[in-house]
């Protein structure tokens, strides 16, 4: 049997614990340690009933630690960058959650350190491993559907986060449309060239108040000549909403919600069916174990992960021209850097 993969977590907020919980269940993985600077006695003692057999404060215990051979990065945007570098230096490999970094030159420095390390990095955008949305790409990746000609893409929160996360999260487009951009190459298999946006932060006045909007729309151009058409908001009133449809020149492909069950009922009252998902950790449940099992299988042979630096660093190249357009009002042309 092959050894598992020694992980140090670093950031035990919100998704640094959904996935420590997760990976302690995964025969891949040993988590050997929790780093977090703001580690409360709660967040100790709920890492201890998990299962973790250390936490620290200091994030420097886990890149000098020699038996850890991978970091699991999910603390706040800002120190991404910082810890991919460390981990690089200390020939760690690396899984990142979204986005890499706010600023494009941080991520370029990052990606150079990857390289020159030669170590694997993954980013995490789970929704390429969803079931469905995986599907959805095979079809078209198939030829099914003919060339593509236009993508529809819906992607909408339950409610937004606390006002402080927003504050710092970079803005609707890197932090949660990322998500959406990514897609959007993946599922087109082309590069965004231009892109126009605008948003309203009618559904939340207070995000307005945090220099932010609570909804985003893109118009994307690709290079393979597709139109992209993204529609996201921090909030939807009956859930996560999450739907794709892609038109080709030989047929239509989509996903509708998942359901919490598949029962649909007809009353005097109408048609009716049950909720969609809450949330993100519910909607995604599967997708993140997916993308953490993908990450172990690179990191044993060694191989590019199914999201590389490169993917990240194109998302948020897309997102930066997204926020500009939305300031200027003008299409924005995407660059593709290489590194
Ligand atoms: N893929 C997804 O579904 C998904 C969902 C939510 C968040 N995220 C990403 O995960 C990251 C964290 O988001 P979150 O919602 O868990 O935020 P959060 O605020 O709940 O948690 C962030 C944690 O980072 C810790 N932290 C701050 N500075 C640190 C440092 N120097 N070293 C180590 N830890 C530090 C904080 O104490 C906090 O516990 C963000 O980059 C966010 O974009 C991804």
């Amino acid at each position: 049997m092959k050894q598992p993969i020694r992980v140090g977590i670093l950031g035990l907020g919100r998704i640094g614990k959904m996935h420590a919980a997760n990976i302690l269940t995964m025969k891949e993985f040993e988590v050997v340690c929790g780093a977090d600077p703001f580690l409360t006695e709660e967040t100790e003692r709920e890492m201890q009933e998990l299962g973790i057999p250390k936490c620290t404060k200091d994030p420097e215990d886990v890149f000098a630690d020699p038996t850890i051979d991978a970091v699991i990065i999910c603390s706040i945007t800002e120190t991404h960058s910082d810890f991919i570098i460390r981990a690089a230096k200390a020939g760690k490999d690396i899984f990142c959650e979204k986005p890499i970094d706010h600023d494009v030159g941080r991520i370029l420095d990052a990606l150079r350190a990857v390289k020159q390390a030669d170590v694997i990095l993954q980013v995490g955008f789970m929704h390429r491993f969803d079931r469905h949305h995986s599907a959805l790409q095979h079809k078209i990746a198939d030829g099914t559907i003919g060339d593509i000609e236009v993508l529809k893409i819906t992607s909408r929160d339950p409610a937004p986060p606390s006002m402080d996360y927003i504050r710092s999260s970079g803005g609707i487009y890197v932090d949660f449309m990322i998500h959406d951009f990514d897609m959007a190459r993946f599922l087109t298999g082309s590069e965004v060239t231009e892109v126009f946006a605008t948003g309203t932060s009618v559904c939340d006045p207070e995000i307005a108040a945090c220099g932010d909007v609570g909804s985003g729309h893109a118009v994307l151009r690709f290079a393979n000549g597709a139109i992209g058409i993204l529609e996201t908001s921090r909030r939807s009133s009956f859930g996560h909403d999450q739907r794709i449809e892609a038109l080709g020149s030989k047929g239509c492909v989509m996903n509708d919600n998942e359901y919490e069950n598949n029962v649909r009922f007809f009353t005097q009252d109408g048609f009716h069916g049950a909720k969609v998902p809450y949330h993100f950790p519910e909607r995604y449940k599967d997708a993140y174990f997916v993308e953490l099992r993908d990450f172990a299988q690179a990191v044993r042979e060694h191989t590019a992960p199914p999201v590389t630096g490169f993917d990240g660093l194109q998302a948020v190249l897309i997102a930066e021209a997204a926020a500009r357009s939305a300031k200027s009002g003008k299409l924005e042309a995407v660059e593709t850097i290489e590194v």
